[in-house]
């Protein structure tokens, strides 16, 4: 079965079943700058798990073309990508448990013809927040699984969401095939030796994750799927390698012919320039052009690796828009925004290239001083100081010198390096300003303005309304700031005006705005607002305004509040039953 008959097949498949078919959404979700990337088919659906009515009824079905960067360090092995399909089918309030787990086990051994002998299932053992999933375990007992192939696990192996830190989320059945690979004691699915590839995931949506960390549960029960195209592929096609699939193959054999090296000669190098430029390919079709902030940065991250891999490899001058042009080749009849951008993507990655590889040659010159005199005074580990001013003066990135380093057996103090960030945050304001210039000029000031008078207007909302209030969606031109966030109900005219004088009262106090970069982890210790995927562990920016707000956010924003201007609420109004839209501008 090839890629599109797969995605057709399982289509069908629930089309057949009541299900309608929703477009693939885009990479860079709309109205919600918390996160960078789509990374499931549910994420563009969450205002629709929590109640809201989709106009295209009840039981949805679709391919959803998904970015996830928290393992974009393993990127190189057989199995891990960042971008990837994910076909999908969701149930908002609509059927649950015996339909769901019927139809996948139908779909895998019926459909696609894979033995049930050698399929195991996953259900959610219990705990303090949720009840052991008895009902699951019964109805795949039913289907004739048995019960030595079901396995009851905590919430780290069959919980899935939310999405965000907060909003819909619920234990999950996955279904895991057998490789036939020797296990060893303790091996079962979910165990990473790789004799157990799961391939689906169906999750019982039936909790909302607060602010406080409660589990509540949802009026409706939703059903949320997701099976990964790549990996489905590989399973029907007996491959141990992804990158065997027939929309990746093509492009480890475009680097064969313009590298002359085999793939068996360099498999980690192969892989990663193969993924992140599909990845690249697909986030620029999308908008997200290689820059300093946000999604460009990840893609500029991304483009850049490429980059320097490619030249260890020998290959030539603009082998990025040759590799993206591949991938354009491999999914424009499904993707059609990729043809139509093909022009404006071959533009931006090959000027990218061109970019990247003159700052490289001065950086990699001064990298190379660097790790001589180290070697000349015996030492391993290049100081704070030095990567940052291999940061600072040459912009490389912390990652590509500790990548550097780890291949000629040095090391980096990533930690002296983020204090030397911080002290040098004033100093190197001016230098950051020149960097970041590509990315700022995308943002005009009037929507920098906007952007730092959201924060203030959410938490102006939470002290009114109170903690529970919860960003459903942001929406900023240069005309006006448009924020959806979780209310009870309507606001009434005096928490409005309530709402605006809190606003009002931080602008006149003309409150510093500062910026620093720390693990998700800390940022959240910290008290800061972040509604990241639990899996964005990687260092994010932390927008503080005095001592009123602070949120996890990729900016850019104004140096201090005083430069807002006088805030005004133009509408309030309902996007769903409990969802509310303000608009306001800065007059
Ligand atoms: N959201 C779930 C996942 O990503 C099911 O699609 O695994």
């Amino acid at each position: 079965m090839n890629a599109d008959q797969l995605r057709q097949t399982y289509l069908q498949f629930f089309e057949a079943r009541g299900h309608q078919r929703i477009a693939s959404a885009s990479l860079l979700p709309e109205n919600d700058p918390t996160v960078l990337f789509t990374t499931a088919g549910m994420h563009p659906l969450v205002p629709y798990l929590l109640g809201e009515a989709h106009p295209q009824g009840w039981r949805l079905v679709n391919f959803q073309k998904c970015i996830r960067t928290n393992d974009i360090d393993e990127v190189g092995d057989p199995t891990h990508l960042t971008f990837f399909e994910m076909l999908g089918n969701w149930s908002l309030g609509d059927y649950f448990k015996q339909e769901s787990l019927t139809w996948s086990f139908e779909f895998l051994t019926q459909v696609l013809g894979l033995p049930a002998s050698r399929l195991a299932v996953t259900v959610f053992a219990g705990d303090a927040d949720a009840p052991r999933d008895e009902e699951s375990a019964a109805i795949w007992r039913k289907l004739g699984v048995p019960s030595e192939r079901i396995y009851f696990l905590p919430k780290a192996d069959n919980w899935w969401g939310p999405a965000g830190r907060t909003g819909p989320c619920g234990p999950d059945s996955e279904m895991f095939f057998d490789t036939g690979r020797a296990d060893h004691p303790g091996c079962r699915p979910g165990c990473p030796c790789g004799k157990w590839l799961e391939v689906w995931n169906n999750v019982f949506m039936e909790y909302n994750k607060t602010e406080t960390g409660q589990y509540v549960r949802l009026e409706q029960r939703n059903v949320d799927t997701g099976m990964g195209v790549e990996r489905t592929l590989a399973v029907l096609g007996q491959m141990d390698d992804i990158f065997q699939i027939e929309t990746i193959h093509p492009l480890i054999e475009q680097i064969e012919q313009l590298s002359g090296k085999r793939y068996s000669d360099e498999p980690r190098s192969f892989r990663i320039i193969a993924d992140h430029l599909r990845s690249a390919t697909f986030a620029i079709g999308d908008g997200a052009l290689p820059s300093n902030v946000e999604a460009g940065y990840v893609v500029r991250r991304m483009l850049r690796r490429a980059v320097r891999l490619g030249r260890q490899l020998g290959l030539q001058d603009n082998f990025c828009a040759t590799l993206s042009g591949v991938t354009i080749d491999m999914f424009a009849s499904v993707y059609p925004e990729l043809e139509h951008h093909r022009a404006a993507i071959a533009n931006a990655i090959e000027a990218e290239e061109i970019k990247f590889k003159k700052t490289l040659a001065r950086g990699l010159r001064q990298y190379q001083k660097l790790a001589q005199s180290l070697q000349e005074r015996s030492e391993t580990r290049i100081s704070g100081a030095e990567a940052f001013d291999l940061f600072e003066t040459y912009g490389f990135p912390l990652p590509l010198t500790v990548e550097l380093a780890k291949e000629q057996g040095l090391s980096v103090d990533e930690a002296a390096f983020e204090s030397h960030y911080q002290e040098h945050r004033e100093a190197s304001r001016l230098a950051l300003g020149q960097r970041f210039k590509g990315g700022l000029a995308d943002h005009a000031e009037r929507t920098t303005r906007l952007h730092t008078a959201t924060h203030l207007l959410h938490q102006a909302l939470r002290q009114v309304i109170g903690p529970e209030v919860r960003q459903m969606g942001s929406n900023i031109t240069e005309e006006r700031l448009r924020f959806d966030f979780s209310a009870p109900g309507r606001l009434n005219p005096e928490q409005l005006a309530e709402v605006e004088e809190i606003v009002n009262q931080q602008i006149q106090l003309d409150l510093p705005v500062s910026l620093e970069i720390m693990p998700l982890e800390e940022a959240m210790q910290a008290g800061a607002l972040a509604f990241f995927s639990s899996h964005y562990s990687e260092l994010v920016k932390v927008y503080t305004i005095g001592a009123f707000s602070k949120e996890v956010c990729g900016g850019p924003h104004v140096e201090h509040t005083g430069q807002l201007g006088h805030f005004k609420i133009v509408k309030e109004e309902a996007v769903s039953q409990s969802v509310r839209r303000i608009r306001a501008v800065l007059a």
